[in-house]
C-alpha cells in the first residue's frame, strides 16, 4: 500500500475553511491508505525559538484533529519532536544541500525580509527538515497546498539526490497530492474569497453559538437585488456558498428563489446560515472539549503514535548509515 504522510504546522485552532480543506481529507485518506500525520513543532522554532507552551498548542491540535475524525486506530499520529531519527536524516540531508538552492526557496527569502532579525540556519535548511520528514517514511504521497510546492520539489531533489551520490534506489520520490483538488473551499463571509486564520475572517471549531451568530450577521452582504434572476456578487455569492456546506439543500433553495425573486431578507438568511454552522459545529465542539479534557487520552495517542513512527524511522535510518557507510 502507498504511504501517505502529511504535516501540520501547530498554529493556533482549526477553523471551517481548515475543516473542508485539508481536516477532512486526511479522514478519508486514512481509510485509503497508509497515513502518517504528524505536527510539525521542530519547524516552529525556525520563527519562534522560544516557543510560547509549545507542548500545550501541540495538545490543543492533537484534540482537534482527534475530534475531527483522524482515528490513532488507523493512521499514525506523533508530534515530531518524538521521533528523533528525523534529525539525523536531516543532518545527512543537509550534507547534500547546496546554499544556492536552498537561498533561492522563495518562503525562505519571504522570512528573511519578515524577520531580518533572526535569518537561522533552520530557516534556510526548512526544506531539507521537511524532506527529513518525508522521506524518514519513504512516503509516496504528501498532500499540501500549492504554498508547499517549491518544498516538495526540494524534497523530491533530495530524495533522488541521495540515490544518485550513494548509488540507491532507496528513497521514492514523493509526490504532491494536491489538497484543493479534493477540498471544498470555503469562503469568507466578510466578501473576500476565503476564510483564513490571516484574513480575520475564520469561524473556528471551538467558537461557540453566540460568536458563530456574531460572526455570521456582520457577514457583508449589499442592499439587494433589484432584478430577477440576477448574478450575485462576490459578497452575497459567499453566504450562499457556506449555505451550500452546512445547509440543506430545502432551506438553499428556499433562500436561493428569495433572491431570485427580489425578495430576499439577508437578516433571515443569516440567521438561518449561523443556526446551520452551529448545528454543524457543535458535536466536534462537544468532542473537542472531551477530548481536551482528558489529558491522559491525548498522552496516550501521542506515546502511541511516536512508538509506532518511531519503529519505522529507525528502519530507515538503519538503512541509510549502512548505505552511507556507518555503523547501522
Ligand atoms: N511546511 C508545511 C507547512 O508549512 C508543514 C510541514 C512540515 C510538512 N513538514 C512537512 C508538510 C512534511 C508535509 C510534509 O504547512
Amino acid at each position: 500500500m502507498e504511504t501517505v504522510l502529511s504535516g501540520i504546522r501547530p498554529t493556533g485552532n482549526l477553523h471551517l475553511g481548515n475543516y473542508f480543506g485539508a481536516v477532512r481529507s486526511f479522514v478519508k485518506l486514512q481509510d485509503e491508505y497508509e497515513c502518517f500525520f504528524f505536527i510539525a513543532d521542530w519547524h516552529s522554532l525556525t520563527t519562534h525559538p522560544r516557543p510560547d507552551n509549545i507542548r500545550q498548542s501541540v495538545k490543543t491540535i492533537l484534540a482537534e484533529y482527534l475530534a475531527c475524525g483522524i482515528d490513532p486506530e488507523k493512521a499514525t499520529i506523533y508530534v515530531q519532536s518524538d521521533v528523533r531519527e528525523v534529525a539525523e536524516l536531516y543532518l545527512y540531508l543537509n550534507m547534500n544541500a547546496y546554499l544556492g538552492e536552498l537561498e533561492r526557496v522563495t518562503s525562505f527569502k519571504d522570512k528573511v525580509r519578515k524577520q531580518p532579525d533572526n535569518i537561522n540556519a533552520g530557516l534556510l535548511t526548512y526544506p531539507s527538515l521537511m524532506a527529513a520528514d518525508i522521506l524518514i517514511h519513504k512516503a509516496n504521497r504528501v498532500p499540501v497546498g500549492k504554498d508547499q510546492e517549491q518544498n516538495m520539489e526540494m524534497a523530491r531533489k533530495f530524495a533522488r539526490r541521495f540515490n544518485t551520490i550513494y548509488g540507491v534506489e532507496y528513497f521514492p520520490e514523493p509526490a504532491s497530492f494536491h489538497l484543493a483538488d479534493r477540498a471544498v473551499k470555503v469562503p469568507g463571509l466578510d466578501g473576500s474569497g476565503k476564510m483564513g486564520k490571516s484574513e480575520g475572517n475564520a469561524i473556528y471549531l471551538i467558537d461557540d453559538e453566540k460568536t458563530i451568530r456574531k460572526k455570521v450577521m456582520k457577514a457583508v452582504t449589499d442592499s439587494g437585488p433589484t432584478i430577477p434572476n440576477a448574478e450575485k456578487p462576490e459578497p452575497v455569492a459567499n453566504l450562499f456558498a457556506m449555505m451550500e456546506i452546512v445547509s440543506t439543500k430545502d432551506t438553499y433553495d428556499h433562500f436561493n428563489d428569495k433572491y431570485n425573486a427580489c425578495e430576499i431578507r439577508y437578516g433571515d438568511l443569516k440567521k438561518q446560515l449561523a443556526e446551520d454552522i452551529n448545528a454543524f459545529c457543535a458535536p466536534i465542539r462537544k468532542r473537542i472539549a472531551d477530548i481536551t479534557a482528558d489529558d491522559a487520552y491525548i498522552d496516550k495517542v501521542a506515546r502511541t503514535g511516536a512508538d509506532k513512527a518511531s519503529e519505522n524511522a529507525a528502519h530507515t535510518i538503519n538503512d541509510v548509515r549502512r548505505i552511507i557507510g556507518f555503523r547501522p
